[in-house]
């Protein structure tokens, strides 16, 4: 078992995309990082490209954020490997775009559970740790979905702005115990989201690393106050 007196860190969904940019970010930091994602495969490849970014440890756990018991799980073995948790990336979700006649009962469960009540599993049984700590950050990456609705994107928009919702009602709920909020709203992010191929657009969108030196300057502002919510969007989006 692994003790330090170093930060430590979760990030959901940290296996590919924006959460792996996230993780690397953290490590490169000195932060130990747990990342959680349901594929095996793409958590070793992922912890291959974590382990090199500098001196923080990495933990890959698999979960899955609609199940509380792995939230639960992952929390108590980053716990026990690293000595406490401090930051908690709720990063993990998936887009299915459909119109609602079109869609399914469970696509809109698939959306919903992960988007929304994944981030609710993470944070219940996170706070408890954050608490013994004595404070810590939440940070939710939600999207620029949760407040622009757009045709044949309704479930995927509702949970961000479920989440957004969320964010701020619970921003509101824990800050006296130093815990501290913020939600980030990304438009269009060079990823390989929803089965899109990640060098498409590249040219235009915000890398994922935009997103990272978001998370890191909100983790270094200074305590006095919180930017509680950031947009951040292609400063020349494809016309
Ligand atoms: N890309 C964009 O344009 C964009 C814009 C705004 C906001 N966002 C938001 O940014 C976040 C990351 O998106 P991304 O573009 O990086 O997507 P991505 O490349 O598809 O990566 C998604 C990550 O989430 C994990 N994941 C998905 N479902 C999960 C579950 N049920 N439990 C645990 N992990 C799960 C995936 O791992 P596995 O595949 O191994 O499960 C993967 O690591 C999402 O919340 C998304 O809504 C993205």
């Amino acid at each position: 078992m692994t003790q330090s007196t170093s930060q430590v860190a979760i990030v959901t969904g940290g296996s590919r995309g924006i959460g792996l940019a996230i993780a690397r970010a953290l490590v490169a930091d000195g932060i130990n990082v747990t990342v959680t994602g349901r594929d095996e495969g793409h958590l070793s490849a992922a912890r291959a490209r974590i382990e090199g970014a500098g001196p923080g440890a990495v933990e890959t756990l698999r979960a899955d954020v609609r199940q509380y018991a792995d939230m639960e799980r992952v929390i108590d073995a980053t716990v026990a490997r690293f000595g406490g948790l401090d930051i908690l990336v709720n990063n993990a979700g998936l887009g299915i775009f459909a119109d609602v006649a079109d869609m399914t009962p469970a696509q809109w469960s698939e959306v919903v559970d992960t988007n929304l009540t994944g981030v609710f599993n993470a944070c219940h049984a996170a706070i408890p740790r954050l608490r013994q700590r004595g404070g810590g950050f939440i940070i939710n990456i939600s999207s620029l979905a949760g407040k622009n609705a757009f045709v044949g994107a309704a479930a995927y928009c509702a949970s961000k702005a479920g989440l957004n919702a969320f964010s701020e009602a619970l921003m509101q709920e824990v800050r006296y115990d130093n815990i501290r909020v913020s939600y980030v709203m990304p438009g269009s992010v060079a990823t390989g989201f929803s089965g899109g191929d990640e060098s498409r657009g590249a040219d235009w969108k915000i890398a994922p690393e935009d997103v990272a030196e978001v998370v890191r300057d909100l983790l270094r502002h200074h305590p006095r106050s919180l930017p509680s919510r950031v947009e951040i969007r292609p400063s020349r989006p494809r016309k």
